[in-house]
């Protein structure tokens, strides 16, 4: 029998403590491990890289010399040990405790179903920035080189936010600051943490039905009219709709709308949750474009010069839209796109030198000509069609991951399909 033990620094409960006096293995941090009674006669196993630990623990089951307990931290069914059991073919027996993300909350004194919890544990902090850029509340999982400072770091100066650093909650040395992000770097911090990012008149947040991140929006491709523009300078909705198809924005991600005009790109990608910087050289658009952003009710950042020489100061983004600028700017767009490039011309001499400026740095590139002709009413109840002008869609896609390779089949204990907990009965 395997059981998990969460631990959060109180006192661990009678269930708890049973299953620790009676384990011959017991494997945890190191913190954890000495902040409980390991009965004597017990093996300890410190973890250290979850390989090893999860191979100690098969070991033990396969002998099956008595029972094994595994100490983590908070709630280990969340962002925790439990999913990693579960791929070995392990059914283990969970007693949680606290989750940090719900102490670090409590301290602030912050309702949370409404926050964004994302773990920069063991993974890029790229998507965990790119959610604290887009989201008012966010709460990040860190680790050693990927916390406070390097968060701050990423956020300072362009997205005003406060911290609330939560160190070894429940511990002897917990301790709760806030602090601005600039500040965030150049102070020591402590592990294990948590990192609260808020932006300030919006850190209540309203009262929802779904927790974590708001559903996306109920309609997007939204009218011309929804965006204030100049001479029409705006993406007309149908061209729009394919542009954010091929996009693909979404939670985690970082948008470039290059020659934003309007920012109706990036309004719209912001809608859907991803970070999103508008890049536009006339001064009077970027005040359009920031309008256009307040009344969205969504954060864009607004970078105004000229591109390509400006994109050398903006994060890696995942997807850009590219509504202005020849090929020497696509390039160099395609250059630091993580997934697509989608380009808007008008001009037909346009497609080839785009096609190639995509397929030059390794996309795979594709176009269309888009025509929209929209009803419109006559005098006498008839309608006729206004035909919207033509567009060229040229657009670059990185080749997509290799699938991933399939789950091994559990096989230490098979289990029926009526068994696993994810069945739909
Ligand atoms: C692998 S995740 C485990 C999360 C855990 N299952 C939970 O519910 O809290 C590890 C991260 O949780 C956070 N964490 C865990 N225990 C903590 C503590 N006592 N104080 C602050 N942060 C903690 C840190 O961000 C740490 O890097």
């Amino acid at each position: 029998m395997i059981t998990v033990v969460g631990y959060d620094g109180s006192p661990l409960p009678a269930p708890a403590s049973e299953r620790l006096a009676r384990a011959r293995l017991v494997v945890g941090g190191a913190r954890h491990l000495a902040a409980v009674r390991v009965p004597p006669g017990a093996r300890t196993v410190v973890m250290g890289g979850v390989g090893a630990a999860l191979d100690e623990i098969d070991k033990e089951v396969d002998k099956a010399s008595g029972d094994v307990v595994v100490l983590a931290s908070g709630d280990p069914g969340f962002f925790g040990i439990v999913r990693a059991l579960r791929e070995r073919g392990h059914e283990p027996h969970v007693l949680p405790a606290l989750s940090s993300v719900a102490q670090a909350f409590a301290r602030a004194g912050l309702p949370w179903d409404d926050a964004l919890v994302v773990s920069a544990h063991g993974r890029d902090l790229r998507r965990a920035v790119n959610a604290c850029r887009a989201h008012p509340k966010v709460a990040v999982l860190t680790a050693p080189g990927a916390g406070p400072a390097e968060l701050g770091r990423a956020l300072f100066p362009q997205h005003p936010r406060t911290f609330v650093v939560c160190e070894d909650l429940g511990g002897p040395s917990e301790r709760v600051v806030r602090c601005r992000p600039a500040e965030a770097t150049t102070r020591p911090w402590r592990d294990p943490n948590v990192v609260l990012v808020l932006d300030s008149g919006r850190s209540v947040g309203e009262r929802g039905w779904i927790a974590g991140a708001r559903p996306g929006p109920s309609s997007w491709a939204l009218p011309e009219e929804a965006f204030e523009h100049r001479n029409s300078v705006v993406t007309k909705a149908e061209v729009r709709a394919f542009a954010l198809a091929r996009l693909g924005p979404r939670i985690g991600d970082m948008v470039w709308d290059i020659g934003a005009g309007s920012g109706s790109v990036a309004i719209e990608c912001a809608r859907f949750g991803a970070a999103a910087v508008a890049v536009e050289r006339d001064p009077e658009s970027c005040d359009r474009i920031r309008a256009n952003v307040r009344a969205h009710g969504v954060r864009v950042a607004v970078s105004r010069g000229e591109a390509p020489a400006i994109l050398d100061h903006l994060p890696d983004p995942d997807a850009v839209f590219v509504g202005g600028g020849g090929p020497e700017v696509v390039r160099a767009c395609a250059a630091r796109a993580l997934r697509s490039v989608v380009v808007a011309l008008a001009s037909v001499e346009r497609v080839r030198p785009t096609l190639d400026a995509l397929t030059a740095e390794g996309l795979t590139a594709q176009a269309v000509q888009l025509q929209a002709s929209r009803l419109s009413p006559l005098p006498g109840d008839v309608h006729r069609l206004a035909a919207t002008n033509p567009v060229f869609v040229v657009w670059g896609d990185r080749d997509a991951a290799p699938p991933p390779a399939p789950r091994p089949e559990p096989a230490r204990r098979p289990q029926t399909l009526a068994e696993l907990p994810e069945a739909d009965h």
